[in-house]
């Protein structure tokens, strides 16, 4: 629970706050960009995060493996590249409430969404809807429209949107939950943001998966603008799966490598259709070249490829930052930075009639 603070719109009170800021020491492990001579104010991180000055180095000694040990880096050195993606398991889990097995990093965003829907959208002439908030980011409407051209479905029947009362901005979760009842018999999928990304509404991925699975259909959420943002327990609320990429709030890079969250109930269901490749395989028995593919237990059985390491490098250095503030801590402090940044928009004397608050804290 975030202590209230009796907020006061002066310099000396925003410095008192800094001042006994828990994750002060953070900002100087980030690359700020200087604009006319001063520290630019970064309001961008929802499109792509700052550089951890740690970053670089983490790169180097990638090349440098490469340059001294070229194939052998895939089984020696400090983290050998076969198994590089197993260090991200922990990281992640805490970010989004999830079980090792249950998370693997790979690819981007966009790819893994068609990679799930490969596996959780598998309509039939009964079930063959999507459910959606209107106004989803671009990429996921795309990437849905034409899953259903995919499986033969026409998008203007089998795509539901869940649109804002008139007059307002952000979706009440009782009007997602009447939608989701209202289609029962017809819905094959739950496609979420974890938070939209234009309005930063947070949905409440709890009360829509239980929705979901209580009809019986798939929950999936698209945690773009969520993970390393607000706290989640996907494990425990239950989703089937989620998906995010990693250069807004994880500061991983521009383009770095993404990841997916298939939750446990899935892990060892060989017979749940995906689009293989070879690094989905069996780990043991991968390099046998053999026919026929089986899928490894968990989130790893929907990898395609060995994994980009310059890229995982990157995303290393940056989790090893979160792992250290704790997401919990993160979140504390944006409640209190945009409580306060309201509460000068509500009291400025000019600012006040000018600007709607669409969401409050
Ligand atoms: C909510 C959301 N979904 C999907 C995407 C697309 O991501 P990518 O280009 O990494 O596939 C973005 C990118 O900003 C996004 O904000």
């Amino acid at each position: 629970m975030v202590q209230r603070i009796e907020f006061e719109n002066t310099l000396t009170f925003a410095r008192r706050l800094d001042s006994g800021d828990p994750l002060r020491k953070f900002r100087n492990r980030f690359y700020i960009p200087v604009v006319e001579g001063r520290e630019a104010i970064y309001l961008c991180g929802n499109s792509l995060g700052l550089q951890p000055k740690s970053a670089r180095e983490a790169v180097e000694r990638e090349m440098l493996h490469w340059e001294t040990l070229a194939v052998e880096g895939h089984f020696v050195g400090r983290q050998p590249w076969l198994t590089y993606h197993k260090q991200f398991k922990e990281p992640i889990g805490q970010l989004i409430g999830a079980l090792p097995h249950e998370t693997v990093v790979m690819n981007n965003l966009t790819a893994n969404l068609h990679l799930l829907m490969a596996s959780f959208y598998q309509p039939t002439p009964q079930r063959y809807k999507i459910l959606m908030e209107a106004g989803a980011f671009p990429s996921d409407q795309y990437a849905v429209e034409s899953q259903v051209k995919f499986h033969g479905f026409d998008p203007a029947e089998a795509i539901l949107e869940v649109l804002p009362r008139t007059g307002e901005c952000t979706l009440r979760t009782e009007a997602i939950i009447q939608v989701i009842e209202a289609h029962k018999d017809s819905l094959a999928l739950v496609l979420f943001g974890g938070i939209n990304y234009y309005t930063g509404q947070v949905f409440d991925m709890k009360a829509i998966t239980e929705a979901g699975r209580k009809v019986g259909t798939y929950v999936g959420f698209d945690l773009a603008h969520a993970i390393g943002n607000v706290p989640m327990h996907l494990h425990d609320w239950g989703a089937d799966f989620a998906v995010w990429c990693s250069y807004k709030y994880l500061n991983s890079g521009p383009g770095s490598v993404a990841g997916a969250f298939v939750h446990e109930r899935h892990a060892d269901n060989a017979s749940l259709l995906r689009l293989a490749g070879w690094w989905g395989y069996d780990e043991g028995a991968r390099f046998g070249m053999q026919k026929g593919f089986k899928p490894m237990y968990g989130a790893d059985g929907w990898q395609l490829s060995n994994g980009p390491i310059l890229l995982m490098a990157t995303h290393k250095a940056a989790l090893e930052i979160f792992e250290e503030a704790g997401i919990n801590n993160l979140r504390d402090k944006s409640i209190k930075l945009t409580g306060y940044l309201e509460f000068i928009l509500r009291t400025h004397p000019l600012l006040a009639s000018h600007i709607r608050i669409i969401i409050r804290i």
